[in-house]
């Protein structure tokens, strides 16, 4: 079956079991969040239910400002919701301490932030460095694991400049290094691709493609990039605080 017939779009999915967690590498149920804004409180996420299956490619889209950032957020532990569960790899992590998300975070996520989150006084190779010490690598080992990540991304030359010194598209390899780092089993991405021109950018969609496939990692992106629905097993549609029902034509409308 190719890729493309497999494809599964939000709501003609069936045969979702909520009750088997452990199965799923992402699940979210009843998820809420609302921000205050003034005197006013804004309902970002209503009741988000959502599964994400084992070496999946799951894209999520929706306009800007309806809360993809913010969803990713709380799947990734980094933001609490107001209600509802979140469960990755089997374990609830909303109702895990602090340090334990921390650590939790540590093995097995990958982040790739919107704004890349780059530590300004380090070299690409350092901010590399740095993720792969908090995982265990030390010294050479890092060292020697941070130019192989680097030279996946295709910034082999680029290692040893610092953040101010590079394009936009090489910060946001970096950073797509960076969450590699470690062997995650879950990438969560923030529009991972939309700084990078054509073929820096199929070269990281078939990277993520390959850890998925190959290696069982899930990955749930946000993007606007029609090159990745191309690779993506599922494609759900976020708008007025709720994953919505959506034809293939929708979405490629919107990207
Ligand atoms: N910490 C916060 N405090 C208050 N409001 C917030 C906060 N974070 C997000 N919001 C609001 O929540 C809404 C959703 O924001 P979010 O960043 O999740 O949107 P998005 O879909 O990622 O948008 P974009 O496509 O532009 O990145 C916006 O109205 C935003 O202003
Ligand atoms: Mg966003």
């Amino acid at each position: 079956m190719s890729t493309k017939s497999k494809k599964r779009i939000w709501g003609d999915f069936t045969g979702n079991d909520l009750t088997n967690i452990e199965t799923k590498t992402i699940v979210a149920q009843g998820v809420e969040i609302a921000f205050q804004s003034g005197h006013q409180s804004i309902q970002v996420l209503k009741n988000i239910n959502l599964e994400i299956q084992r070496g999946d490619i799951e894209i999520l889209m929706g306009p800007s400002g309806s809360g993809k950032t913010t969803l990713l957020s709380i799947l990734a532990g980094l933001l609490t919701p107001d209600q509802g569960k979140v469960y990755l790899l089997g374990e609830e992590i909303t109702k895990m301490s602090r340090n334990q998300l921390a650590q939790f975070r540590r093995e097995n996520i990958g982040f790739i932030f919107q704004n890349f989150n780059l530590f300004p006084a380090l070299t690409a190779a350092e901010n590399v460095e740095v993720v792969l010490n908090l995982k265990g690598f030390r010294g050479e080992k890092a060292k020697q694991q941070s130019q192989i990540l680097l030279e996946q991304v295709g910034l082999f030359l680029q290692a040893h400049q610092k953040p101010s010194d590079l394009s936009g598209g090489q910060k946001q390899r970096v950073a797509i290094a960076r969450a590699l780092a470690g062997h995650p089993r879950i990438i969560m991405a923030d529009e991972p691709t939309a700084a990078l021109d054509s073929q820096s950018g199929h070269k990281v969609i078939e990277l993520l493609r390959r850890l998925a496939k190959e290696e069982g990692c899930t990955v749930l992106m946000v993007t606007h990039d029609p090159r990745i629905l191309d690779v993506a097993d599922r494609v759900t549609y976020l708008e007025d605080g709720i994953l919505k029902e959506t034809e293939n034509q929708d979405i490629h409308k919107t990207s």
